[in-house]
């Protein structure tokens, strides 16, 4: 989704917006753009092309040491030269970039037009410079300019504005769509994403929604809509430019398939209780007497989120024995739901941005529901929103397709889920099981990661097929369905997952020589109901792939991937790890962009 980066400072903007606009481009955008102040005139120079084309075109010898850039992620009109940010006043004095979408766009746009003014793109945000330029003639202040204007908006906003005769000073503006000052040495940074700003400095600012901010080389200085005053502090991030390094892969995924394991020990550092066989979770602010007080858990959230929170209600519902259920976060807000006072709502988001499952969880709040995060991203507008949860500490996730977030997703909800059972009826001897499963778990995910060559191969053979069914039951269904999607996203194959039980009541229709099944079978008390499964689609000509930890009759599956035993309620967790590397091999033998796969975005920050 779009990105904004912007810069104050002693040194030449240009390299450095360029820079962030490189870090920001695993969001997904369609075009890119920067506007420098030269002398007191604007530089814009925009396209819709990817930001190494846009540094050609920027070249070297802009000294200008203040500026904004973007990449663009369109909404309002098509992708386009002219629509692609930023976009500037008449006079060409106002610049300005914009994540978000204005509602009442088109009142805006005819006010402009009844004064005669006619914006040259179809976009909202070239409305904004329009009226910020014409409220400049009457203000001394860019900033009450800017907040004049951002008074009359109707929206989601996040926003950097330049002006050509104030070359030392950016504002920026924040309403649902995040802003993050960086503050450097005599030079402050802005973006709507730490990843912009962890080359220069880790001492970064959240604005809140409502909020402004005018900023210079040494100072920067907050204030509401309202124009009083706030207080903000510094926070400190722990990640470093280090973290979104390539290093020998050729491709993100495939880096962070690989950091699984290092992933979930971090995950589990410093949170399993051997003694007591729990978990300790600090950012749980709910004491015990309200832990216990829950009778049932929500859990929403989009795309793999929601799929893994599927998992984690089982996980939940298994050792705590509290009734636990998943919806998707975007059906939920939509749908006038019933809080109930006496539920745990859990909000689940590896970026702590998307919009819906924001949504959700303000919609909970403004109900009084009591909700809390399981987010990645520290600082995120959920996790602030929600105030309490549980950090997954996957390090940044920089691919589209998410693996390490979803893995860390599970393992919290695990901790979660034990430390609830303790809090119940949860017995100290299965509560050291999952702790000491916790504990093995990495190895357990080397073990996967180790056959890697091996599933590479299967991927292989079977990436002539232009569908698939993944297949699971219980514990395997939303891993079936996570494996569904990460191959769809990535490789463009189609993909469908369906409980097994549910194939006989119409999709066995399909089963031919052209439909391959992956099915998940587990090493449980289900095995003779999944070798049956395996043995309807074998008897309709399909061919099976079949990914299991137990002994299987040969003849039932054209492939086998193995995978090791773990713990009978985490063995999905390893499941899942065997379809990441299955589905990254497929789209790698059909010659797909990973990181960037087409129509999606990392990020999902529109409705
Ligand atoms: C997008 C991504 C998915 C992700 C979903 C939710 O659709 O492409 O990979 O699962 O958003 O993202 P979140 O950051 O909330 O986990």
């Amino acid at each position: 989704m779009c990105g904004i980066v912007g810069y104050v400072g002693g040194g030449q903007a240009a390299p450095i917006l360029l820079e962030g606009l490189h870090r920001l481009e695993y969001r997904g955008y369609d075009s890119a753009g920067l506007a420098l102040a030269e002398g007191d005139k604007l530089q814009v120079i925009k396209a819709a092309v990817r930001v190494g084309e846009l540094r050609e075109r920027v070249g070297d010898g802009h000294t200008a040491p203040v500026g904004l850039a973007h990449t663009r992620w369109a909404t309002h009109g098509e992708p386009t030269d002219i629509n692609a940010h930023p976009h500037t006043d008449a006079g060409g004095r106002v610049a300005v970039v914009h994540n978000g979408m204005l509602e009442n766009a088109e009142e805006l746009r005819e006010e402009l037009l009844a004064a005669g003014v006619t914006p040259g793109s179809e976009t909202d945000t070239e409305l904004l410079a329009h009226l910020i330029a014409a409220e400049l003639d009457g203000t001394e202040s860019l900033e009450d300019a800017v907040r004049a204007v951002l008074r009359r908006v109707d929206g989601a906003y996040g926003i950097a504005v330049l002006d050509a005769t104030r070359p030392t000073e950016l504002v920026v503006a924040r309403d649902g769509s995040p802003i993050v000052l960086g503050i450097g040495d005599g030079e402050m940074f802005v973006a709507s994403d730490v990843a912009a700003l962890v080359r220069h400095t880790q001492r970064v600012v959240y604005l809140d929604d409502g909020e402004l901010a005018t900023i210079s080389a040494g100072d920067y200085r907050t204030s509401t809509l309202g124009a009083n005053r706030t207080a903000k502090t510094t926070t400190t991030v722990d990640v470093t430019d280090e973290d979104y390094r390539l290093g020998d892969y050729t491709n993100y995924m495939h880096k962070e398939i690989h950091e699984q394991p290092t992933a979930v020990r971090r995950a589990v550092l410093g949170r399993l209780d051997d003694r007591f066989a729990t978990a300790h979770l600090g950012g749980l602010q709910q004491d015990a007497r309200e832990l216990r007080s829950f009778r049932s858990v929500k859990l929403l959230g989009c795309g793999s989120a929601y799929y893994v929170a599927q998992l984690g209600a089982n996980l939940i519902e298994e050792w705590a024995r509290i009734p636990a259920d998943a919806e998707p976060a975007s059906e939920f807000r939509y749908r006038n739901p019933v809080i109930d006072p006496d539920a745990l709502y859990i909000a689940v988001s590896q970026s702590g941005e998307t919009k819906d499952t924001l949504a959700a969880v303000q919609e909970l709040k403004r109900k009084g529901g009591r909700v809390i995060g399981v987010v990645n991203a520290p600082g995120s507008t959920i996790a602030r929103e929600c105030g309490s949860g549980i950090y997954l500490h996957a390090g940044p996730e920089v691919s589209v397709a998410s693996t390490k977030a979803v893995t860390n997703m599970t393992v919290c909800f695990a901790m979660l889920g034990l430390l609830l059972g303790r809090m119940r009826d949860l017995s100290v001897a299965r509560g050291r099981g999952i702790v000491s499963a916790l504990d093995a778990l990495p190895k357990a995910i080397e073990d996967v990661l180790a056959a890697e060559e091996a599933i590479a191969e299967v991927a292989e053979r079977f990436s002539w097929a232009a569908r698939m069914f993944f297949i699971g039951r219980v514990w395997y269904w939303p891993v079936a369905r996570e494996g569904a999607l990460k191959l769809k996203e990535i490789s463009y194959v189609h993909a469908e997952a369906y409980q097994a039980a549910e194939l006989k009541h119409g999709p066995l229709a399909l089963i031919d020589s052209g439909m391959p099944s992956v099915v998940l079978v587990g090493d449980d008390e289900l095995l003779a109901k999944n070798v049956a499964t395996l043995e309807q689609i074998k008897a309709r000509g399909g061919p099976v792939i079949a990914v299991t930890n137990a002994e299987i009759p040969a003849d039932l599956a054209d492939a086998v991937i193995r995978v090791p035993r773990v713990h009978p309620e985490l063995d999905p967790i390893v499941f899942t790890i065997a379809l990441q590397l299955f589905g990254y091999h497929i789209a790698t033998a059909l010659g797909r962009e990973i990181d960037k796969p087409r129509n999606l975005a990392k990020s999902v920050t529109v409705e």
